[in-house]
């Protein structure tokens, strides 16, 4: 699975980061991208799926493919 922030559509909410500090990280003006080339390791792919489920923006889009 991989995690893409939308830098289109984040505002800033700062969810993601909160609800999954691994695959997540903010810029210096607040607004989320995602970490390590969006890969997301097998244990935190609920986080991923959490964290795209309470972005209020939507921002945050989950490619499951290989
Ligand atoms: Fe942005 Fe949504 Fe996170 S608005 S900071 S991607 S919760």
């Amino acid at each position: 699975m991989r995690v893409h922030v939308d830098p289109s559509r984040c505002q800033g909410h700062n969810r993601c980061v909160l609800l999954a500090p691994g695959l997540f990280e903010t810029d210096d003006q607040g607004f989320a991208r995602e970490a390590n080339q969006g890969l997301v390791p097998p244990e935190l792919e609920a986080q991923a799926r959490r964290a795209a489920a309470n972005c209020p923006e939507l921002a945050i889009l989950l490619d499951e493919g290989p």
